[in-house]
């Protein structure tokens, strides 16, 4: 694997496969890599002949009170893994290659309605962040195809919605979330749970999944949630949303809607978490 940090060394890495006639397959992180990001690198290698990862800690989607400067960094680590998954190419950039600006300055990439909702509501101008730095990424690498997971689920759909509105020639590939055997959804975050806190968080997925089962009986939406936000409530944790939506358009759900997707996010000890469950309703 060959780990670069200058805009220019990738630019001519990347140009010697593409001469080739080689498919580039993409997979953009935050580092601290676990299991999820390792099956989005699976997913990639599916789609693709050469397989790119980016570890970007990226500050634009961090809000000012939020935990950039305690996020787990541990590129040594991520790069034996990344190895032992036969990633041909790392992209390690610092804040200053992607942003020489500083990011007053910085052209922003904004996909309008959803990203003020949900993740987007807690988290002002999170979605920005992410999809300034994602169409970034995108230029300098010019991926065929580049995997999200869908635990990120409205990231995914903010990121699909950017490259149909902009034309952006890239085939977006949602990955299922992966699982810790509790059915804690693997995130970097994880790793600021106490042992008492993972096990309160295994009530998240605990109550999505609750919700599906009680969406197979009802459609009272507003009542499923309210109950569903008390059970997370309950378990310790500190609901920050949890809402029924239609799976396209994420919009609230109504009882037209067969594909529905139940959005959640709480916060646990010093995380904050989030999951979400994918229904089909007869
Ligand atoms: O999902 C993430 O890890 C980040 O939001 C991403 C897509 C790498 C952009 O920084």
């Amino acid at each position: 694997m060959k780990t670069v940090n200058s805009i220019t060394e990738l630019r001519s890495v990347l140009k010697s496969f593409r001469d080739k006639g080689l498919t580039i397959g993409f997979v953009p992180t935050m580092g601290n890599l676990h299991q999820g990001h390792l099956s989005l690198i699976d997913a990639a290698k599916h789609h693709a002949d050469v397989i790119v990862a980016s570890i970007f800690v990226n500050p634009m989607q961090f809000g000012v009170n939020e935990d950039i400067d305690n996020y787990p960094r541990t590129l040594e680590q991520d790069q034996t893994k990344l190895i032992a998954a036969n990633v041909d190419v790392l992209f390690t950039p610092t804040p200053e290659i992607v942003y020489p600006k500083g990011l007053d300055k910085q052209t922003f990439v904004e996909v309008p309605g959803l990203s003020g909702s949900y993740c987007g509501e807690s988290r002002k101008g999170h979605f920005r962040g992410v999809t300034t730095i994602v169409c970034k990424l995108f230029n300098l690498v010019q991926p065929d195809i580049a995997c999200f997971g869908l635990k990120d689920f409205q990231q995914v759909q903010m990121i699909q919605t950017m490259v149909e509105d902009l034309s952006m020639p890239i085939q977006i590939v949602p990955v299922a979330t992966k699982r810790e055997v509790s059915g804690l959804a693997m995130s970097s975050r994880n790793s600021y749970l106490t042992a008492t806190e993972k096990q309160q968080a295994t009530h998240l997925y605990q109550t999505l999944q609750w919700v599906k089962h009680r969406l197979s009986e009802s459609q009272d939406f507003e009542h499923i949630e309210m109950i569903a936000r008390s059970k997370i409530d309950a378990s310790g944790m500190r609901t920050d949303y949890i809402d029924i939506c239609n799976a396209k358009t994420l919009e609230p759900a109504t009882v037209e809607d067969k594909e529905l997707v139940v959005l959640a996010a709480a916060h646990c000890g010093k995380a904050r978490l989030i999951d979400n469950i994918q229904i089909e309703l007869n």
